[in-house]
């Protein structure tokens, strides 16, 4: 199986959990897409009726529209059944590095209004410590971006501001930058880390989801397990 018949086996996977009459946030990238796909075509075929997805970017909402999903602003819904996102790591504990897709604050705000938050991936996404293989994004308004390099680099990361092919600055849908911040060894603390960063003006928020997720579906060769929050 390649990495992205994984992903569509776990978005598969996750879409059993969605009911008729849910609203459910639609969270953002590769893993996501598939899931849209699948949802639409449920509605369609009218295995599911009055769903209601609460979009958490730009690129999720123009998708979800296209393939006709009935869609809703979060101040409609300040409380979600269920939200669906994929991750960029996956810590035993089911904490989460997310945001590598150009999307975290969104994803953050639907997935701290929703009942459950269920995370869909493919076994390359679980990590012993989180970044370990992967940057930890986080958003800063453009103001002063750069004043922050020698603050992220003081708590250990190595920091660089996310481009484009073009070389570029990639601009989040919020008007945003994005720092990724690698750390050599992975982060040791993430709530610790996470509290520095968030107390600091200009960084609007982090890509580490602590304690958020309930569960997580992740596929891999042998089938699709579930992996639940202790
Ligand atoms: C979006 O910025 C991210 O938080 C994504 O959820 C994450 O990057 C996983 O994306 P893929 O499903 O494309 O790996």
């Amino acid at each position: 199986m390649s990495r992205d018949d994984l992903k569509r086996a776990a978005a598969e996977a996750a879409l059993e959990r969605v009911e008729s009459g849910m609203v459910v946030g639609l969270g953002t990238g590769t893993t996501v897409e598939h899931l849209v796909d699948l949802l639409a075509e449920r509605l369609e075929r009218g295995d599911l009726c009055d769903v209601v997805g609460v979009p958490t970017s730009l690129r999720t909402e123009r998708q979800a529209r296209d393939l006709g999903i009935p869609l809703a602003e979060l101040a409609e819904h300040p409380r979600l059944d269920l939200t669906i996102d994929g991750a960029d790591e996956v810590s035993p504990e089911l904490d989460l590095i997310k945001g590598l897709g150009g999307a975290l604050l969104r994803e953050k705000m639907v997935a701290q209004a929703s009942d459950r938050l269920l995370i869909i991936a493919d076994e390359a996404k679980l990590v012993d410590r989180l970044g370990r293989t992967k940057p930890l994004p986080v958003e800063v308004v453009e103001w002063g971006w750069d004043a922050h390099l020698p603050f992220l680099r003081a708590l250990g990361a190595d920091v660089s501001l996310r481009t484009g092919a073009d070389d570029e600055p990639v601009w989040s849908d919020n008007g945003t930058l994005f720092l990724d911040c690698r750390f050599a060894d992975g982060i040791e603390e993430p709530r610790a880390l996470e509290r520095r960063l968030i107390d600091r003006a200009g960084v609007v928020d982090t890509g580490l989801f602590l304690g958020m997720a309930s569960a997580a579906l992740v596929a891999g060769a042998d089938g699709v397990r579930e992996l639940t929050a202790s």
